[in-house]
């Protein structure tokens, strides 16, 4: 008979007032597999850590999405955020969807055209569109949304250079009760900046004002804020064809709508408050009532949902590396995958599970990422079972924003695996090899070591 592990046994004390109204974990969940696939069989075929997306939650989620707009709105376009996620087959399941590309520099516009997207069906934002990116994307009809008045005398040369005289989109920033206001990006409604914009534009003739752009901010939970923003923006429209005889062809609201994701300092998990699409389209629907149009006669609306489209539909599968005690009692647990893969460790408590199950004692722990800095942790506080080096543990919402801002940093960034709705999996990130980073790094023979052979 096998020896049974020995668990030190453990001495909790109790603390009356301590734990949440819910209680403390008494169980917990174990996540076995992803559509079906094991957690240890991909982990053993493609190893740890590892970054697995499935894409019947991609497809499901871009279905929901285009659905409830399309109950208010008749014409409705999604662009995908490639920000949030720009593998190239996530981008392409997105397109294959029926979405179009936002970009916010020349590499991403430059990601759109190689899977095949038409100049028009790229949608060019961002503080920052150098002249020959400028110049690309009016010569291929992309729709940029320009983001300050300098941005503006510098598509005007550019359009005066190729003799164009382009469409162009306002960003306008607002106040729409979602916080941190980001009035950094674009010309401000409310100062009545915007509408200065506007009619320096059309007085100088050399571009066309075709639509009004804007994303307030992102993971806004109450979905009141986009009926405020789009009420703003349908009477800053209204507004522009009245002074200004200015007809749009759009309206665009960006993206923010939240992820099932939960904020560092949220009380309740995401699971259950973050709002469904339907909500914050009739929201959206409410605040465009001030356009007082019949719908035949509504511009197109856009929409460039980024996290709620693919955030669920991505895990982090992570082996426990060692456990050890901190000074104070409380349980560490170390793990190979830190926070260079996963960036919105810093602003969201994702779901920790086990990917088999464990038995022992359920206590709290905080888990450390493998890298050799302090702010490495994954989870501050959790309730685990007793794990042990080797354990597979998954984490997710992590579709979102990882798999972009991830940083090689001390440790080389893994693959991310694919599953398809068949129940294949596909490798569409290989993950680096050293070589990728040595090739790029130069050492002249000067710099040869002194002494060795
Ligand atoms: C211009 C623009 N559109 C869309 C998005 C996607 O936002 P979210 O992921 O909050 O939906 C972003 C992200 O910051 C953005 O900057």
């Amino acid at each position: 008979m096998a020896k049974k592990p020995y668990d030190r046994p453990l001495i909790r004390r109790h603390v009356v007032g301590q734990a949440p109204k819910f209680g403390l974990a008494t169980s917990i969940k174990v996540l076995r597999d992803v559509d079906g696939i094991k957690v240890e069989d991909l982990m053993a075929q493609y190893g740890s850590p590892l970054f697995v997306i499935s894409e019947k939650a991609l497809r499901s989620a871009h279905e929901r999405l285009a659905r409830a707009m399309g109950f208010y709105f008749p014409d409705v376009v999604l662009a995908w955020s490639y920000k949030t996620n720009w593998l190239r087959s996530v981008c392409a399941i997105f397109h294959q969807e029926g979405s179009w590309a936002e970009v916010v520099s020349e590499f991403e516009y430059e990601k759109a055209r190689s899977l095949g997207v038409p100049g028009d069906r790229i949608i060019f934002n961002g503080p920052y569109k150098p002249r020959e990116a400028l110049a690309r994307a009016f010569s291929e009809g992309a729709q940029v949304n320009l983001d300050s008045l300098d941005e503006m005398y510098l598509a005007e040369e550019v359009a005066e250079e190729l003799g164009l005289r382009p469409k162009v989109g306002l960003r306008i920033s607002l106040a729409a009760g979602a916080y941190p206001i980001w009035y950094r990006f674009g010309f401000n409604y409310e100062s009545g900046e915007a509408m200065e914009a506007a009619e320096r534009i059309t007085r100088r003739g050399r571009l066309v004002i075709s639509g009004l752009h804007c994303h307030m901010g992102t993971f806004v939970l109450d979905p009141w804020c986009f009926t405020e923003q789009s009420r703003k923006l349908a009477a800053l429209t209204r507004a522009l064809e009245k002074r200004l005889d200015i007809e749009l062809d759009y309206l665009n609201f960006g993206g923010g709508f939240a992820s099932k994701n939960t904020l560092v300092h949220q009380y309740l998990p995401g699971e259950t408050v973050s709002p469904p699409f339907e909500e914050y389209a009739a929201a959206l629907a409410e605040g465009m009532k001030a356009l007082d149009r019949k719908p035949t006669g509504m511009p197109r609306i856009i929409l460039e949902t980024g996290r709620a489209l693919v955030d669920e539909a991505g895990y982090l599968m992570t082996s426990v590396v060692a456990v050890k005690r901190m000074p104070a009692g409380l349980r560490a647990v170390i793990v190979d995958a830190g926070v260079n893969l996963l960036y919105t460790a810093f602003w969201y408590r994702h779901e920790v599970f086990p990917a088999r199950e464990v038995e022992g004692d359920i206590e709290e722990a905080v888990i450390y990422g493998p890298l050799c800095m302090n702010i490495d942790v994954v989870r501050e506080s959790v309730m685990l079972p007793t794990l042990r080096p080797g354990d597979p543990l998954v984490i997710w919402p992590v579709g979102a924003y990882n798999m972009t801002q991830w940083l090689q940093f001390i440790r080389l960034r893994p693959g991310v695996v694919l599953i398809t709705p068949e129940g294949e999996t596909e490798l569409i990130r290989m993950p680096d090899v050293m070589d990728d980073l040595l090739s790029r790094e130069p050492v002249s023979a000067r710099l040869g070591l002194r002494g060795a052979e």
